[in-house]
């Protein structure tokens, strides 16, 4: 297996799961660092398109899950030409594609939303992962594109249980009540993730788009009470804004109906009132 990322929250925690369900790795950093055991690390800029055919000619994988993105969420290149890039190479050697997408493809604007709704994105990093979308279902369609809404894990390290603390205890910033998502585990998106690109299983076998969410919906707000509870902080000390009342420009209600992963996964998907719990 292939894993772009293995520097970034989601590629680390996916690569360890990987090799310990079997699996032999490889993985991409760009500028960072990765030390997993069992993983074999390669630096890559994925927008080099000839880097990254001449990497998977040389690794051959089975699968290939894309976890990769801009760190600058806002970098074009990294978000939606490094994709293409990926997809390219991959159809090249024949490997099983899994992309990683986002409830950021949303405006948020029609909630719930299942796997057949069309991106409408509101800002730069949703309308990137939109074009990433549309090359894969062009170059690879046979790939699995992973529709993901918050990750979040219980080991600290997720942006959202390092900036409840943090504006607990007086960071400048407020969570939106009036803004709700659907956040996942990060061990549960990797072990989905792990399925779907296995093959001779029906999710392996799963085409185009997705939605791999937990099945509780919560506001940004209760998201962060929930994490501050967990910390042993005060969730009364989460400061909270409305983001109708702010120049913001957010999706609202990116709530996502997993109805389909639920039946096509064996991993089952927690919400954030239960891993959090
Ligand atoms: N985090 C969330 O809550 C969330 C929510 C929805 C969807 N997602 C999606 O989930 C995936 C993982 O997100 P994450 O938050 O775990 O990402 P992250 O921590 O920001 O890590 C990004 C990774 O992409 C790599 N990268 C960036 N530019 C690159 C380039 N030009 N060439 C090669 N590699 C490059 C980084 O490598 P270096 O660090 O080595 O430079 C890093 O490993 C992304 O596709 C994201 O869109 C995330």
């Amino acid at each position: 297996m292939l894993i772009t990322g293995v520097s970034g929250y989601l590629g680390s925690r996916l690569a360890t799961r990987a090799v310990r369900a079997g699996w032999s790795v490889v993985g991409t950093v760009h500028g960072g660092e990765c030390s997993i055991d069992g993983v074999r690390v390669e630096r890559i800029d994925l927008v080099d398109r000839a880097a990254a055919v001449a990497l998977l000619e040389r690794v051959r994988p089975d699968a290939v899950v894309h976890t990769a993105t801009g760190r600058d969420r806002g970098d074009w290149a990294a978000v939606a030409d490094a994709t293409g890039t990926v997809a390219v190479a991959s159809a090249a050697v024949g490997a099983r594609l899994v992309h990683v997408s986002s409830d950021a493809v949303l405006s948020g604007r029609q909630p719930p939303y299942d796997e057949s709704a069309l991106p409408d994105p509101v800002y730069r990093y949703g309308a990137g992962k939109a074009a990433a979308e549309t090359v894969v279902k062009a170059v690879a369609p046979d790939a699995a594109i992973v529709r993901v809404p918050l990750i979040v894990g219980t080991d600290g390290d997720s942006k959202y249980e390092r900036m409840t603390p943090a504006l607990i205890a007086g960071q400048p910033g407020a969570l939106f009540v009036d803004a709700y998502r659907s956040p996942i585990h990060v061990a549960d998106l990797s072990d989905a993730l792990l399925e779907l690109a296995t093959a001779g299983t029906p999710a392996g076998e799963h085409a185009g788009v997705l939605n791999v969410a937990g099945p509780d919906t919560v506001s940004f707000h209760r998201l962060g009470e929930l994490i501050a509870r967990r910390q042993g902080l005060d969730p009364a000390l989460v400061p909270a804004a409305r983001a109708g009342e702010l120049d913001v420009v957010i999706p609202r209600d990116n709530r996502l109906d997993s109805t389909l992963a639920r039946k096509l996964l064996t991993t089952r998907l927690r919400g954030a009132p239960e891993f959090l719990a």
